[in-house]
């Protein structure tokens, strides 16, 4: 508890950073004085690993049962994260910035808080659908991104559901838990920030090279922005798109792809050919952020440059308080 209370401050510090540079980038005209309002009365997010509150737990929970042990959630309130990481997600700076509390994952049956929203993101979920799932084999879930979708849409079916007998019966038994706010559903945000599963798990894997993971960019980004048009076909008239960070300093894939070659390695040190997979699904990921714009007048759409945070971190680590950036 100490603990947590002691990164409470830097985590606060890290936040804003990290949504001013979200907001900031491919949004010149935005600055800090113009953020956006962020009381949105809900956010619903969709993507992997890097966002999943506990759906993959939930659903498998042998095969994630790691995400209950250390290191995993060693920072987080309560020390039961469920998540991959050992204190919050980017999602989770979201909802506590806005919110003070947890995002809660769509299949979480017990203390769950649904009042601000779910979170149908699936560690293993891969953003193109999912084929040959076999059970218990490694990071992979069935819950590609359209799984999550249908996901999506069943909740909104249920969601309107209770609202009818909310309203209709006038008997507030027959619903017995928080909603998000009525008609709310085209006034909150979604968030998708997917794509690391698939690159990561196969260059993890060594399914795959670091040439054929770039070779499939245009495909995941593809699934990426059927999902997203999928979701402004429901509601969505806020999505929050956000990109990779940099494959080539992921721990795990700096030392699984050593290599004595130094050409193989920037002047930071890190994989040259795998930030290259990072660097051009952004870059395809930020023009179809702008050609959804153009399709879609009736909806905003922000890019979140998680890409850049993640280099200022390792590049001025002292200024995040962080010691050991690997
Ligand atoms: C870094 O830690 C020091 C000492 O705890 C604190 O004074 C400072 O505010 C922190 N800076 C950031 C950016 O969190
Ligand atoms: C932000 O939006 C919420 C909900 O629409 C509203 O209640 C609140 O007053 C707004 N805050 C600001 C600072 O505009
Ligand atoms: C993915 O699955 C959805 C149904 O959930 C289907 O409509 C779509 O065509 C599939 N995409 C591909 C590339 O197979
Ligand atoms: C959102 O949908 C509700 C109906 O569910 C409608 O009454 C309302 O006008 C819509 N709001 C916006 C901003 O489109
Ligand atoms: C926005 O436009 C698209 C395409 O015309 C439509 O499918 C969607 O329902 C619209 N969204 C809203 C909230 O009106």
């Amino acid at each position: 508890m100490d603990l947590a209370k002691r990164n409470q401050r830097s985590v606060h510090i890290w936040a804003v950073k990290a949504l001013l540079l979200l907001v900031s980038y491919n949004v010149p005209e935005l600055n800090a004085k113009a953020l956006p309002n962020c009381s949105y009365p809900a956010v619903y997010s969709f993507g992997d690993s890097l966002t999943d509150t506990g759906n993959s737990i939930a659903a498998f929970p042998d095969q994630f049962a790691q995400v209950e042990l250390d290191p995993y959630g060693f920072e987080f309130p309560m020390h039961a994260a469920d998540r991959y990481s050992d204190g919050k997600l980017p999602i989770d700076y979201l909802e506590f910035g806005v919110r003070g509390r947890p995002n809660y994952p769509w299949l979480r049956s017990i203390a769950g808080d649904f009042e601000y929203g779910t979170n149908f993101a699936s560690a293993g979920g891969s953003s193109r659908n999912s084929t040959g799932w076999k059970p218990d084999h490694g990071f992979n879930t069935p819950f590609s991104l359209n799984a999550q979708v249908r996901w999506f849409e069943r909740y909104t079916v249920r969601l309107l559901t209770y609202y009818y007998y909310k309203n209709s019966f006038g008997d507030s038994a027959v619903v017995q838990t928080t909603l998000p706010a009525e008609n709310s559903l085209n006034q909150s945000l979604y968030m998708m920030y997917a794509g690391f599963q698939y690159y990561f798990f196969d260059l993890y894997e060594k399914k795959l090279t670091p040439g054929q993971g770039l070779d499939t960019v245009p495909d995941v980004v593809d699934a990426i922005n059927t999902a997203i048009e999928s979701l402004v076909g429901l509601y969505a008239t806020e999505v929050l798109v956000v990109n990779l960070p940099p494959l080539g300093c992921i721990p795990s894939l700096l030392t699984l792809f050593s290599s004595q070659n130094s050409d193989e390695y920037d002047t930071y040190g890190y994989l040259k050919n795998i930030n290259l997979i990072s660097t051009t699904h952004n870059k395809i990921l930020q023009d179809t952020v702008t050609d959804l714009r153009a399709k879609f007048t009736n909806v905003t759409f922000y890019l979140g440059n998680l890409h850049d945070v993640y280099i200022d971190i390792l590049k001025s680590p002292e200024s995040y308080n962080v010691t050991k950036p690997l």
